[in-house]
């Protein structure tokens, strides 16, 4: 392969270099691997400098998103119920058992919280709301889109499947399109940055296998018109996944504390899948999520077997074989701890959080919120450049979202941002960040002039290889 990098400019690459690989003098990376094992104490060591280096940022409540929970206690307690299940491996539940026990009450527990006691059919009937653990929001969205695809070949004999999703879905079904070959129709939103319905009818055609609403979507924090979806969907016979991976465990708790939630789950009838992840507001560790379907037929697409190989009898209901167990028991253990009392509190605390940071947005001059959402939301300016103010908010410590088509910010809130003056000092911040690049328009350096960039590049295979060297440089030494 002599392929060369089509943009060859490893300067833009600077700023990326040093904010991924920060440690280079002070721990030397190891190239191979060391001759004689390193002693556990000095490992211990170097593991416990980088935690420290790297935890105040999320745990005094700068980063959006990321870690949803991070109390102390609440991390202490997930890892304990890790480290007694750390060797379990649910590929093996012939050895741990305890895997699916802990697994199919995930998935019951998130389903009865989606709406699965309000369908006709029970739990763990062969038409109740049934589903898998899997190992985040991209994995459970991808096994859904591998079901659609497997599902609609064997019952309507399509071999040209298309999906039709909105602009705001989650990048992960653009990876399920190229990694499954589903061509996909990108429909656009309306004025409250939310599904346009009559796009999303005229987009439909015989080949369709799904539609895509979310509850929320990540760029804006919006809620799609997934009544009309739904009814849609009915209408054509075809399948219906609601995205949940970030609204699944906030907006059913929003809507028992009062909030004005439109139906977004299984109560629709026309829903036949959902995402939804236990490891944003569900407060589990990171890497795990659950995928949920209407009735177990649907689901059957999703598993994997194979009857002749020397190896055995071999099945796999999600992506990876051998997965880890103790993430699933402490995923588990987040649900039973936090309980119904739990996820209220927390989600009332993160409503007030929000509500002083949308407020303080909407109060600086300048500064507009996208569309009317609940919790996570997204802001842009009208005249400064947002992207010198998503740096100036980084050299003020804080780690936001640049979002693009229009040029935003988003934040997602979480406990983080729950703790005495947090929400103030973003405001705060963020007031400062705007009259900075107000006095000071042309500043140079940081991320805005590789947004800038990539916004003006109107060949987007040269944007496509610019994120495959960011990569290449996530992977240097
Ligand atoms: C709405 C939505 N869907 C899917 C995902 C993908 O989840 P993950 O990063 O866990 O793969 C996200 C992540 O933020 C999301 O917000």
């Amino acid at each position: 392969m002599t392929d060369q990098p089509m943009t060859g400019n490893l300067d833009l690459f600077e700023p990326l270099d040093q904010m991924m690989h920060p440690y280079r003098d002070q721990f030397p990376p190891e190239s191979k691997l060391p001759a004689k094992g390193r002693p556990r104490e000095a490992i211990l060591e170097e593991v416990e400098a980088l935690r420290s280096l790297e935890q105040s940022r999320w745990e005094e409540g700068f980063a959006s998103g990321s870690v949803y929970h991070g109390d102390y206690e609440h991390i202490e307690f997930l890892n304990k119920v890790y480290a007694i299940q750390s060797q379990a491996n649910q590929l093996h539940a012939d050895i741990w058992p305890s895997a699916a026990k802990f697994e199919s009450e995930i998935v019951a527990m998130t389903a009865h919280m989606l709406g699965a006691g309000q369908t006709d059919a029970p739990l763990g009937s062969e038409q109740g709301i049934c589903g898998s653990v899997s190992s985040g929001g991209s994995e459970s969205i991808l096994l859904a889109m591998k079901t659609y695809r497997d599902w609609a070949r064997d019952k309507k004999g399509i071999s040209e499947p298309e999906l039709v999703l909105p602009e705001s879905a989650h990048a992960a079904f653009h990876k399920a399109g190229e990694y499954f070959n589903i061509k996909l129709n990108v429909t656009p939103l309306d004025d409250a940055f939310r599904a346009d319905i009559s796009a999303v009818e005229k987009a439909i055609n015989d080949n369709t296998i799904a539609i895509i609403g979310s509850a929320v979507n990540f760029p804006y924090g919006t809620i799609d018109p997934l009544e009309e979806m739904s009814q849609l969907a009915l209408k054509r016979g075809i399948g219906f996944h609601v995205d949940g991976c970030l609204g699944g465990f906030f907006l059913p708790w929003a809507e028992k504390l009062g909030r004005d939630v439109p139906k977004f789950d299984f109560r629709l009838p026309g829903v036949t899948s959902m995402s939804c992840d236990t490891h944003k507001y569900g407060y589990a560790a990171k890497g795990t999520s659950v995928v949920l379907y209407r009735g177990m037929a649907l689901r059957r697409y999703q598993y994997f077997t194979t009857s002749d190989w020397p190896g055995g009898l071999y099945y796999s209901p999600t992506f990876s074989g051998s997965r880890p167990g103790g993430l699933s028991a402490a995923c588990w253990a987040a649900l039973v701890s936090m309980g119904e009392e739990g996820y209220l509190t927390a989600t009332q605390k993160i409503l007030d959080a929000a509500a002083i940071m949308q407020q303080g947005v909407e109060g600086i001059e300048g500064l507009r919120i996208l569309g009317q959402p609940i919790g996570v939301f997204a802001f842009t300016s009208d005249e400064l450049d947002i992207y010198q103010i998503m740096d100036q908010m980084s050299a003020r410590r804080w780690a936001l979202t640049g979002l693009q088509r229009p040029a935003a910010l988003h934040v997602s809130p979480t406990l983080r941002q729950t703790g005495p003056g947090v929400a103030e000092r973003f405001v705060e911040d963020l007031k400062e960040s705007v009259a900075f690049v107000r006095a000071n328009p042309n500043a140079e350096g940081g991320m805005a002039p590789i947004y800038g960039l990539a916004a003006s590049i109107p060949d987007r295979s040269i944007v496509h290889e610019m994120l495959k060297q960011l990569m290449d440089v996530y992977y240097r030494l």
